[in-house]
C-alpha cells in the first residue's frame, strides 16, 4: 500500500494556506463574503484530509512500536466534526458570538493538551528519541503555547458566559467585575509566569520539570479569568476578536512544537487577522488597544457600576400607523438597525418597508454602527440576507454628518449604538462613537419595552421631545408599518 509522500503533504498544505488567505480577502467585503467562506471551507477540508492521511502514514510506519492511535484520530474527526456541524446548523445568528467564544476555548484547551502530551512523550512526536532531553527551543515553544492556550481557554469560558447572559454566576454577568489591587495581581502573576517559564526551559536532566510547568499552566488559567472579568458591556466585541487572535497564536505555537507548517500558517493567519480586527474594533469604540489586551486596565469600575441605574421618566409613544404616516411624509429617512432587528428576524419586512417608502419618493438610507448586533458585521450580514442593495447601506463615519439634516430616523431594535450617554465622560461607554440619531428632526424608536441594551444603560434618546417610541416586536411593528404605508 502506498502512503502520501511528504512532498504531496507540503503541496496540499500550501494550497490550503492559499485558500485561507483568499478566504480572509473575500471576507473583507459583504459582496465577496460567500466566496471567501467557500475558500475557507475548501482550505480547511484540504488541510484536514491531508493531516489525516499523514497521520495514517505515520501510524503505519510506527505500527510495530505501538502506533499513534489512528482509530482515535478518526473518532475525533467524526465526533468533533459532527458536534461542530450540529452546533453550526442549530445556532441562531444572534448566538453566534457565544459559539465563537466556546470554539476559542476549545482551541486553547487543545493547545494545552497537546503541549502536555509533547512534554510527557516528545519522541512520539518525533521531536527527540527516548532518553534525550527536550531541546531549549522546543521547551520555549511549549511554554508559550501552554501559556497562551490556557489564557485563551479560561478567558473564552468567561466571555462565553458574559455573552450568553443566561447564567446567574457573578463572573458571567455583563457588568465588569473588579477588586482593589487587581492590576497588581495580574502583573504579579505575569512575572511569576515568566520566572516559572525560565525554570522549565533551563531545567537540567532528561525528565521534564513538571512542577513549574503545572503551576505555570494553573496560573495562566487564573490570568485568563482575571483579564476578562473586568471587561463589561459594550467592550465585549473587542474581547471576542482579541480571544480569536489569542487562539490563533496558541495554535501557531503548538505548530512550531509539532513542526507542522499548516498549524503555523493557519494559526498565524488567525492570530494576526484577529489582532488587526481587535485594533479596528478598538478604534471604532475609541478604546485603547493595550488597555483591552491587558484586561480593561485604566477602566473606571465605579462609573460602570453607576451606569446600570434606570430612571422612571415619561416617554412619548405612538403606533406603527403614526410612524408610517410620519415617514411617508418625510423627504429623508435614516434607518438604524440593531440587535433587536436580528432577534425579531425582521430584515425581509424591513426591506419591503423601505421599497414602499422609496416608491413614494422618500430617500431612505441604512446607517451601520461597527458593533451593532452581537458580532462584527452582524447588521451587514442581516441586510445582505434580505438582499438590501449595498449602495443604501452606509458605515458610521460616512453617514454621521447627515443626521442633523435628516427628517426622520427610525431606530429598530438598537440601543447602545445610539446612546448619547457616550458623550458624557462619566458614562461607562464614554468616548464610544455613536450614530448621532439624536440630531435628527424626528426620531422613531422601536423596541419591546424600556429595557436597557447590552451595556445595561438608560438611553436619553428615548426621552427626547422629538422622539416617539413604538413598542412591540420589530417584525410585527414593521409589518404593521408596511400595511399602513400602503
Ligand atoms: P443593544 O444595545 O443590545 O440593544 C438592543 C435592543 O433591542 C434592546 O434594548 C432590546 O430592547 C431591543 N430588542 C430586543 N429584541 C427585540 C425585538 N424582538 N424587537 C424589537 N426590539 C428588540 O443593541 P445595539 O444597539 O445593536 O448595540 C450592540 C451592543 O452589543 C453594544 O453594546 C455592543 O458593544 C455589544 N456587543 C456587540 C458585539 C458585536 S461585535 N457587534 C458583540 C458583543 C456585544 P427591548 O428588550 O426593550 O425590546
Amino acid at each position: 500500500m502506498s502512503y502520501i509522500s511528504m512532498n504531496l503533504v507540503t503541496m496540499f498544505y500550501l494550497i490550503a494556506s492559499v485558500c485561507f488567505i483568499q478566504a480572509l480577502k473575500g471576507l473583507s467585503s459583504p459582496s465577496t463574503a460567500r466566496t471567501g467562506n467557500a475558500f475557507g471551507m475548501s482550505g480547511m477540508a484540504i488541510a484536514t484530509i491531508t493531516t489525516v492521511a499523514l497521520i495514517f502514514k505515520l501510524q503505519a510506519q510506527a505500527a510495530t512500536t505501538g502506533g499513534l492511535g489512528f482509530t482515535l484520530v478518526l473518532l475525533g474527526v467524526v465526533v468533533g466534526g459532527g458536534i461542530g456541524a450540529f452546533a453550526a446548523k442549530k445556532v441562531e445568528m444572534t448566538k453566534m458570538p457565544e459559539l465563537v467564544a466556546a470554539m476559542h476555548s476549545l482551541i486553547g484547551l487543545a493547545a494545552v493538551c497537546i503541549a502536555v502530551a509533547v512534554v510527557a512523550e516528545p519522541w512520539v512526536f518525533q521531536i527527540t528519541t527516548p532518553g534525550v532531553a527536550l531541546p531549549f527551543g522546543n521547551r520555549l515553544e511549549l511554554f508559550i503555547g501552554t501559556f497562551v492556550g490556557a489564557v485563551t481557554f479560561s478567558g473564552s469560558v468567561i466571555a462565553f458566559g458574559k455573552l450568553s447572559g443566561k447564567y446567574k454566576f457573578r463572573l458571567f454577568q455583563g457588568a465588569p467585575v473588579s477588586f482593589p489591587g487587581q492590576h497588581m495581581l495580574n502583573l504579579g502573576i505575569a512575572i511569576a509566569l515568566i520566572a516559572l517559564g525560565l525554570v522549565f526551559c533551563f531545567a537540567p536532566g532528561v525528565e521534564p520539570a513538571w512542577t513549574p510547568f503545572i503551576i505555570m499552566a494553573l496560573l495562566a488559567f487564573i490570568l485568563g479569568v482575571l483579564i476578562i472579568i473586568p471587561i463589561g458591556g459594550a467592550d465585549m466585541p473587542v474581547v471576542v476578536s482579541m480571544l480569536n487572535s489569542y487562539s490563533g497564536w496558541a495554535a501557531a505555537g503548538i505548530g512550531f512544537s509539532l513542526n507542522n507548517s499548516m498549524l503555523i500558517i493557519a494559526g498565524s493567519l488567525v492570530g494576526s487577522s484577529g489582532a488587526i480586527l481587535s485594533y479596528i474594533m478598538c478604534k471604532a469604540m475609541n478604546r485603547s488597544f493595550f488597555n483591552v489586551i491587558l484586561g480593561g486596565f485604566g477602566g473606571d469600575p465605579a462609573a460602570a457600576a453607576a451606569g446600570g441605574t434606570q430612571e422612571q421618566r415619561p416617554v412619548k409613544s405612538g403606533s406603527a400607523d403614526d410612524a408610517a404616516f410620519i415617514m411617508s411624509n418625510a423627504e429623508t429617512v435614516i434607518i438604524v438597525p440593531g440587535y433587536g432587528l436580528a432577534v425579531a428576524r425582521a430584515q425581509h419586512s424591513l426591506k419591503e418597508l423601505v421599497e414602499k417608502l422609496t416608491h413614494k419618493g422618500v430617500i431612505v438610507k441604512y446607517a451601520i454602527h461597527p458593533v451593532a448586533g452581537r458580532m462584527p458585521g452582524h447588521m451587514n450580514v442581516l441586510l445582505a440576507e434580505a438582499e438590501v442593495p449595498y449602495d443604501q447601506v452606509f458605515e458610521m463615519e460616512d453617514i454621521n454628518g447627515e443626521f442633523g439634516q435628516t427628517d426622520v430616523v427610525l431606530v429598530l431594535g438598537a440601543n447602545d449604538v445610539v446612546n448619547p450617554a457616550a458623550k458624557d465622560p462619566k458614562s461607562p461607554i464614554a468616548g464610544m462613537p455613536i450614530l448621532e440619531a439624536y440630531k435628527a428632526k424626528s426620531i422613531i424608536v422601536n423596541k419591546r419595552s424600556m429595557a436597557s441594551g447590552y451595556a445595561g444603560l438608560d438611553n436619553d434618546l428615548f426621552y427626547q421631545a422629538n422622539t416617539m417610541m413604538v413598542f412591540g416586536d420589530a417584525k410585527k411593528v414593521i409589518e404593521a408599518m408596511v400595511k399602513a404605508v400602503d
